[in-house]
């Protein structure tokens, strides 16, 4: 980098001078050497055309101050290594190279003469271009989702913030799953939002993650985004809940939208089309991440008894375990806030009873447990000891937030919403809380993924120093936009590199030790 700039200050310094000859040429009306001594070259044509000036000013004299700028950004830049100052340096090298190429047009097809001091100009704005891109391209990459990241705050969001979110929710993944059949599409977003980088690269359980960012069950529980959300960044996604039989969803309001708290009102109860459907619509898929199959009972009064639910389950997990479907790991929603009836699988008992009927499928595939965030600490012990019994790899935290009292829950919009659980900022500490209890207790027996309410690399950072393995969301995407993922994986290598790290994994729990 030092390098890069240290060519951006001599290619600028010639530009800052070849800009005052210019001005002081213009100013003094000497007639320059080159007029009509070379063929098509005709300086003194090119800067007495009334192109040369702009408001009366000689474009020689917005060059001065143009270079002038280069040269303080670059020494402010070796001084600081500021990143507001990269992002000027690169807009104002884009800036010249597009005038430049303007100014090379005009000379060609409209004075129809080439003024060579005009031409040095153009020649170092490009290579100033070239350079700033080649050296910058990881700054460049971010500038680029800073710009997605302010479209979709002040345009996009404040259009589908005024849709129903249940019609946006629909035609988002309906766009999703089109752009997914696009490798035009897919290359071009790749390009911006896929950031892969060794540092985040772990294998857990033999699966391959490239990143450790992944997409919670419940946004795309048709399991219609697989092929677009790789493009979009993401080092993995869930697909669900799935449940044995299909549901159609909880009486409206399904979905709500909370932006003071930044959070959602979740209300779908796992509508989902059932098992036996996602199981022929998922099988001849290629998967470019690791696909976890989000698993739960199926929300219906027919299942009374615990007895019946734990069946439903088994029958869900047995459709895919037969199947072809190529994916990578399960989930087991027992915490799902908003079914049917009282079953329950919290009390130890209930779910190692469901664990036990669960480990003589001996799956082919690890499984992690979807955990409540509003248990205790005790309770949650309570069933983490039950858990470590048996075949589970790992749990997430977790769920959504039932406390309607939740601090981070403004209560004017909590009473917009008579049903439902909330999603997002509420749910950040308590899932933070129970990161940290699991893997003090537990870190050599589970593989901890952390979830709920990350908007920034930083909030991922913090449930992975607190134990997280691997972390997801989706609060945080529909908030902030879908370039949130990319920013989300390069604040966690600038990070890792802060701390002095070079592997995620030397970052797993490390403020989280007694
Ligand atoms: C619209 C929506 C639907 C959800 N559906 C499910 C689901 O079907 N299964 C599940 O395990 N979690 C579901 N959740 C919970 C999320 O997976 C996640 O645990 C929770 O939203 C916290 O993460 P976030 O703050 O990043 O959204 C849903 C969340 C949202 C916002």
């Amino acid at each position: 980098m030092k390098k890069g700039l240290l060519a951006v200050l001599a290619l600028a310094s010639v530009g800052l001078i070849d800009s005052i000859y210019l001005t002081y040429e213009h100013y003094s009306r000497i007639i320059l050497p080159c007029s009509t001594s070379i063929f098509f070259s005709d300086c003194g044509k090119v800067l007495q055309s009334s192109y040369s000036t702009v408001f009366g000013i000689p474009l020689a004299l917005f060059g001065i101050f143009y270079y002038c700028f280069l040269l303080i950004s670059s020494l402010f830049i070796l001084a600081t290594n500021n990143r507001k100052g990269i992002y000027t340096l690169i807009i104002l090298t884009t800036i010249g190279f597009v005038t430049s190429l303007y100014l090379v047009f005009l000379q060609i097809f409209i004075i129809k003469a080439i003024c060579l001091y005009c031409m040095v100009s153009a020649l170092i704005s490009t290579s100033l271009f070239i350079i700033v891109q080649i050296v910058f391209s990881r700054e460049r990459k971010m500038l680029a989702l800073l710009k997605m990241a302010l479209i979709y705050r002040y345009v996009i969001k404040k259009i589908l913030f005024k849709i129903d979110p249940e019609t946006v929710h629909n035609h988002t993944v309906a766009l999703g799953e089109m752009m997914g059949k696009n490798n035009v599409v897919k290359n071009l977003l790749s390009k911006v939002c896929t950031e892969k980088n060794e540092s985040l690269e772990q294998t857990i359980k033999g699966i391959i993650f490239t990143n450790p960012v992944g997409l919670a069950a419940g946004f795309d529980y048709e399991g219609r985004l697989t092929q677009i959300l790789p493009s979009v960044g993401f080092g993995f996604q869930s697909i669900g809940t799935i449940t044995n039989m299909p549901y159609k969803g909880n009486p409206s309001p399904m979905l709500g939208r909370l932006p003071k708290s930044q959070s959602l009102m979740v209300n779908k109860g796992f509508k989902n089309l059932g098992a036996a459907t996602m199981v022929s619509s998922l099988s001849n898929l290629d998967f470019k991440i690791p696909v976890g199959i989000s698993i739960g009972r199926t929300n219906t009064v027919a299942l009374k008894t615990q007895k019946q639910s734990i069946e439903d389950i088994i029958q869900a997990f047995t459709a895919f375990e037969k199947s072809k479907v190529a994916h990578s790991y399960y989930e087991l929603n027992i915490s799902c806030p908003n079914l049917y009836g009282d079953i329950t699988f919290y009390p130890p008992k209930n779910v190692s009873e469901l664990l036990t009927e669960i480990d003589k499928l001996h799956l082919k595939k690890p499984v992690f447990i979807k955990m409540p965030i509003e248990k205790s600490d005790r309770e949650t012990l309570g069933m983490l000891k039950v858990i470590a019994d048996h075949s589970p790899a790992g749990v997430i935290f977790g769920n959504l937030q039932k406390d309607r009292k939740n601090p981070f829950l403004d209560q004017k919009e909590v009473r917009q919403f008579r049903v439902g659980y909330f999603s997002g900022k509420p749910t950040f500490t308590r899932s933070n809380e129970l990161i940290k209890l699991a893997y003090r207790h537990y870190k050599k027996r589970f593989t901890i993924i952390g979830c709920g309410g990350i908007f920034s690399g930083k909030d991922a950072y913090t449930k992975i120093t607190l134990g997280a393995s691997l972390v997801q969301l989706i609060t945080g995407m529909i908030f902030q936009g879908p370039q949130l993922i990319a920013q989300i994986n390069i604040g966690l290598i600038d990070l890792l590199k802060k701390d002095g790290f070079t592997h995620i994994s030397q970052a797993i729990g490390i403020r989280n030790k007694s």
